[in-house]
């Protein structure tokens, strides 16, 4: 890689050196001009962004591990580079690893590690880390090249997510990317890998202009016009409900996106929408909005948006609108919409992509290893994590001869029957997986399994 990172960057930028950094360990960056020479695994625990209190990229050069502060063309980024890196030769996703010859393919994750939806990013991780143990190990076993991710976190935003795309093409060589989570980030992200024609599949964003971008672009998770109807079936006919008020996030596509495909469906089953408000993300104080969307006496309130909003929302409104039933998408799909919105969200309803508490054998495995591994237990993001991992790695083995972006990309779009934790994935000529919703109830005990809706 001749214009990589490394030497070539190496007068042009100060760097920092990464201290006391291993798997599971905090990591410092401390000024200074000396490289630190710790070896750092893939999975170490540098990339959050608690290890990088400055905006930094990590560049592995060789047998040292150096962090710089860089901005220019691409701004400002956070890159996590692996070891033997970005500096040597070789094609787009290839790094050497131990020792002469020896390669791995490189793939991107762009996530939302930190800002307003930052549990989406590290339940992703979790789940794609996951998986890719099992995988690596069994491509190990069979003599194949390992895989190895560079992590890089968008902040939750589009503009740091269109900027890391870029750095993971440009300077990281990868062969492909996974991400982002929020439609709204995936769209910025993905108009960059298109235009470099360089695979990038989301694991969970459902906005359908996503894949549209062009056909490097896909997903592994259903649309919103399915989710939407989904939604508007179990209002209308589970629930029994005609009168809504939809409550949408201004700047996000995934809100605007789930409205239509609800009021849609709504209103063509005999329901009808009485009133809609919105917000932006990060409104605190939501008295007006509360009291305005009791006046049109609903019998159900649809809020396609995320839980950080949501789940203030519903505490401050817990009184206004008892008796009224609160119904939300996959953005509600997080632990931390408990602890936001307390005793507020009991006896809500949310449709997404995985349920925990699926007796099937196959479900429960993963809850287990993935409790034992990070101590939580895993929400849907977790499940799409690591099916990303799956499919990635299937297309992988079914590309013939020399391993390109424009092959791999054509091997994603014709994933068929993976057999994931979200279901079986198949992609359509749309590039977008045709998957089952469940629905789910809050509960005090967490998200509790009501029903599965296929399209
Ligand atoms: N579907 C959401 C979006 O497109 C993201 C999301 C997926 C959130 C899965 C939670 C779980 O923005």
């Amino acid at each position: 890689m001749s214009d990589g990172s490394g030497t070539q960057q190496k007068g042009k930028n100060a760097f920092f050196a990464l201290t006391r950094v291993g798997t599971g360990e905090k990591g410092f960056v401390k000024d200074s001009t000396k490289p630190c020479r710790i070896r750092c695994e893939v999975f170490g625990r540098v990339m959050g962004q608690e290890f990088f209190p400055k905006a930094a990229c990590l560049i592995n050069t060789g047998n040292e591990v150096r962090i710089m502060k860089r901005q220019g063309i691409f701004g400002v980024f956070v890159a996590l580079a692996l070891m033997a890196g970005c500096n040597r030769g070789g094609e787009p996703g290839e790094q050497a690893r131990e020792g002469p010859g020896a390669k791995a393919i490189k793939v991107g994750v762009v996530l939302e590690l930190s800002g307003n939806v930052a549990t989406y990013g590290e339940e992703g991780l979790n789940g794609l880390k996951l998986a890719l143990e099992k995988i690596n190990s069994e491509r190990k076993a069979a003599g194949k090249k390992i895989i190895e991710l560079v992590v890089l976190d968008n902040k939750s935003e589009g503009i740091e997510t269109a900027n890391s795309v870029n750095q993971l093409i440009q300077v990281n060589k990868v062969l492909a990317i996974i991400g982002a989570v929020a439609s709204t980030n995936s769209l910025a992200g993905a108009k960059v890998a298109q235009e470099a024609h360089v695979p990038m599949m989301s694991p969970a964003s459902t906005n359908v202009a996503v894949t549209e971008t062009g056909e490097y672009i896909s997903r592994i998770c259903f649309i919103d016009p399915f989710q939407g109807e989904v939604l508007a079936k179990f209002a209308a006919q589970e629930l029994g409900r005609n009168k809504a008020v939809i409550i949408t996030d201004k700047a996000s596509d995934y809100s605007l996106g789930l409205r239509d495909a609800f009021l849609k469906t709504f209103e063509e089953l005999g329901g009808k929408v009485v009133g809609e408000e919105s917000f932006s993300q990060g409104d605190a104080d939501y008295s007006a909005l509360v009291s305005s969307v009791k006046s049109y006496d609903p019998d159900v309130i649809f809020i396609p948006a995320y839980y950080g909003d949501v789940g203030p929302m519903l505490k401050q409104a817990k009184d206004a609108w008892k008796g009224i039933v609160k119904i939300g998408g996959d953005g509600w799909d997080s632990p931390s919409l408990l602890e936001l919105g307390g005793a507020a969200v009991f006896g809500t309803f949310i449709s997404t992509h995985f349920a925990a508490d699926d007796p099937s054998k196959k479900i429960q495995d993963f809850v287990k290893s993935y409790e034992e591994r990070f101590g939580a237990r895993p929400g849907s993001m977790a499940g799409l994590g690591y099916d990303s991992a799956l499919v990635l790695a299937s297309a992988i083995d079914r590309v013939e001869g020399e391993l390109t972006r424009d092959k791999l990309k054509d091997a994603i779009n014709s994933t068929t029957n993976v057999e994931g934790i979200t279901g079986n994935i198949s992609l359509n000529k749309e590039r977008n997986a045709v998957k089952d919703a469940v629905i789910m109830e809050v509960t005090p005990q967490g998200f509790r399994y009501k029903t599965t809706i296929s399209p």
